[in-house]
């Protein structure tokens, strides 16, 4: 384990504070004690049938399952036999009841509209783009890209591939046209669905611009939807490009929903490992379907009365999990918000809880820690009154971060929710539960029904309180994965081959003297900026194809907002000279090359990197250098006056 991860215990190690939930929230909520909790936590441990069958059975399922579950290590199948629609259950089944003209979506645009689509609505737009997809030759089993801002299209879009039961393939709207052809083309996408730009800081995303260019390499793509949402011109290719606007003019309303088997692929999901190559996350139906419900549930004790926004892309897990599936599937009102957190000013977010009367607030560290440093005045100016709930995702929150985030959002009176999950396990892991845990800054806390965590060492055996060790998970779950697309050997290596018998999940973590999670961070190749997801291995293919560069590193290094910044060691062809113009383009190249979320923040060069004798490059030694710290153990360096140049390269 690196260095750093030893570093970031001993700083957690001191933080003792612990906050009770306030009575007032515990009388109302789900679950209301902690004696509750290890009831249903026993139960869900020792009698998983019933505990899930359940919960399962507040769902609609055109055929009950035969059996809960069927565990063939490493592939699970949940709810055997069972049939069902995930897109019926988030909306077909409130039509039947009074929530047919509640909120489903409130959407702020970033230009400032407001849009309401009840579940009426929902439900109408669904049914009709259902059909036009059936129109453009999409059937059951086909997959389709989708590459979107943040309209309520998008969520029209994911819902009509599952109500028809085609896969959808979201990829995130900052993505560059290299990273969407390569997931189109992995994925074998046959549609790829998009709109003519996205709004961001008062700029267009040009989306389709970009998906026009990722097209000419996306063989398997035979036709393209285009949203208008910001009305620039962009040119339309006769035959292969349909405006969404004309094809649902036409559309019918009526359409019934695909009865699917419950292990029948729901959607791809692209993430970064250990490798260059992202890899396409399968999650399936009613697994999924009954992990997000229960986890909305209990997790965000989502009401009828809430008016709950979760903060992310729909282009990451989170979204998916946390704005589409989960809360839809609960009946919830959900915001979704178009733009960036500070257009046109830092106020943005705040103002939004205070015009929508937002109850539970779902966001980032990383967001967290930029309006720690745009000002309090940003927050405190707006009515937050209506705010009863918190929650984070994607990253560790640090101990101070945490604390501001419940005093200067939360007034001291909203619990927080540090929910751990991964794109991998598709629902919430590692929760507090807002009216029963008493939480501790910085601290993921307990494991959520079902789920029983372990700290081990490399042979699989479980590590004692407050000592460092892997992540892992020692039994399947409703929401996991159910494999790589295309790729079963990189399914079994990397979650099922490290550790025996247990799924790993590349975290290091410890659990305290009262069974407490506290996440360290990433121990493999694998970077989380921002909240993102980045893949060194990834970056570093992309610095390598730059004309320029004969060989890359790339680690992190501590960053006050982003969590982790990304730098790239480089070291140059003969014929190139370092300049700050040439890093300048380099940075560009990967932005280019990946996206504007995987550019380095720095680019250093160095004569050679630091290897040790086999060859494999000490990246301790470049993160160590990169945070500005001491180098540690050098006895395998091979060449010493590789650290000492790159050392004065920061001068
Ligand atoms: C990190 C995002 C600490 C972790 C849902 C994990 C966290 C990776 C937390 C997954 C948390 C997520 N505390 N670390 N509450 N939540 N992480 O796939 O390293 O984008 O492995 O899923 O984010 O990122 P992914």
């Amino acid at each position: 384990m690196s260095g750093s991860v030893g570093d970031r215990i001993a700083s957690l190690l001191q933080e003792k504070r612990v906050f009770t939930p306030p009575a007032s929230f515990s009388a109302q909520a789900r679950i209301k004690s902690m004696d509750e909790y290890r009831r249903l936590y026993r139960e869900s441990i020792e009698d998983p049938d019933s505990f899930w069958s359940r919960h399962a059975e507040e769902l609609h399922w055109f055929k009950k399952w035969d059996k809960v579950l069927e565990w063939e290590e490493p592939y699970a199948k949940w709810f055997v036999g069972g049939e069902t629609n995930i897109c019926y259950n988030c909306l077909d089944r409130h039509l039947s009841t009074w929530r047919r003209n509640k909120a489903a979506i409130i959407w702020e645009g970033e230009p400032g509209e407001s849009r309401t689509l009840r579940y009426l609505d929902l439900h109408r737009e669904v049914c009709r783009f259902a059909n036009v997809l059936k129109s453009l030759g999409i059937q059951k089993g086909d997959r389709v890209s989708i590459f979107m801002g943040m309209v309520p299209e998008l969520v029209v879009a994911v819902l009509a591939c599952a109500r028809i039961g085609a896969v959808h393939s979201v990829v995130f709207g900052g993505f560059s046209a290299e990273a969407l052809a390569d997931r189109n083309n992995d994925a074998g996408a046959k549609l790829l669905i998009t709109q003519d730009g996205g709004w961001r800081r008062g700029k267009i995303i040009p989306l389709k611009e970009t998906a026009d260019a990722a097209l000419e390499k996306s063989p398997t793509v035979e036709k393209c939807v285009v949203l208008r949402r910001t009305g620039h011109e962009v040119p339309m290719r006769e035959g292969r490009d349909f405006w969404w606007h004309e094809l649902m003019e036409g559309a019918s309303d009526k359409c019934e929903a695909e009865v699917v088997d419950s292990e029948h692929m729901l959607y791809l999901l692209y993430t970064s490992g250990t490798t260059g190559k992202p890899k396409g996350v399968i999650h399936t139906t009613g697994g999924y379907m009954v992990g997000t419900y229960v986890t909305t549930k209990y997790v965000f004790d989502v009401r009828d009365e809430d008016t709950y926004w979760c903060t992310a892309d729909i282009g990451w897990v989170t979204g998916h999990s946390y704005i589409v599936y989960g809360p839809l599937a609960n009946g919830a009102t959900v915001v979704m918000y178009e733009g960036a957190p500070n257009w046109p000013d830092p106020g943005r977010f705040w103002q939004i809880v205070e015009k929508y009367r937002v109850s539970i607030f779902y966001t980032a560290p990383t967001a967290i820690r930029a309006f720690i440093k745009w000002g309090d005045e940003w927050v405190t100016k707006y009515d937050l009154s209506s705010l009863r709930l918190l929650g984070t995702v994607g990253e560790p929150i640090n101990p101070e971060a945490w604390m501001w985030y419940h005093t200067v959002v939360g007034k001291e009176r909203c619990p927080i929710v540090d929910t751990w999950w991964q794109t991998e396990t598709g629902a919430i892991m590692i929760t507090p539960l807002p009216g029963a845990t008493p939480t501790k800054p910085g601290s993921a806390t307990l494991p959520f029904f079902g789920v029983v965590p372990d700290i081990v060492d490399r042979e699989g055996n479980s590590l004692g309180p407050n000592e460092g060790g892997y992540l892992v998970i020692r039994r399947p779950w409703p929401s996991m994965l159910r494999g790589i697309y295309g790729d079963p050997e990189r399914y079994e290596k990397q979650y099922w081959g490290q550790v025996p018998h247990c799924y790993f999940t590349g975290d290091g973590a410890r659990r305290d003297e009262d069974g407490y999670y506290w996440i360290m961070g990433r121990v493999d190749d694998v970077l989380n900026v921002s909240g993102h997801r980045l893949s060194t291995m990834e970056i570093e293919s992309a610095l390598v194809a730059h004309p320029a560069v004969a060989e890359a590193a790339v680690v992190g290094r501590p960053d006050e907002i982003k969590g982790e910044a990304v730098v790239a060691f480089v070291t140059l062809k003969g014929e190139y000279q370092p300049s700050s113009e040439l890093a300048d383009e380099i940075r560009k190249f990967v932005r280019q090359q990946i996206g504007a979320h995987a550019q380095p923040d720095d680019v250093r060069f160095a004569e050679a990197l630091p290897k040790t004798r086999s060859g494999k490059i000490m990246r301790r030694l470049l993160r160590d250098l990169a945070a500005g710290r001491p180098p540690g153990d050098m006895t395998t360096l091979e060449d010493f006056s590789v650290l000492e140049r790159l050392r004065q390269s920061e001068e």
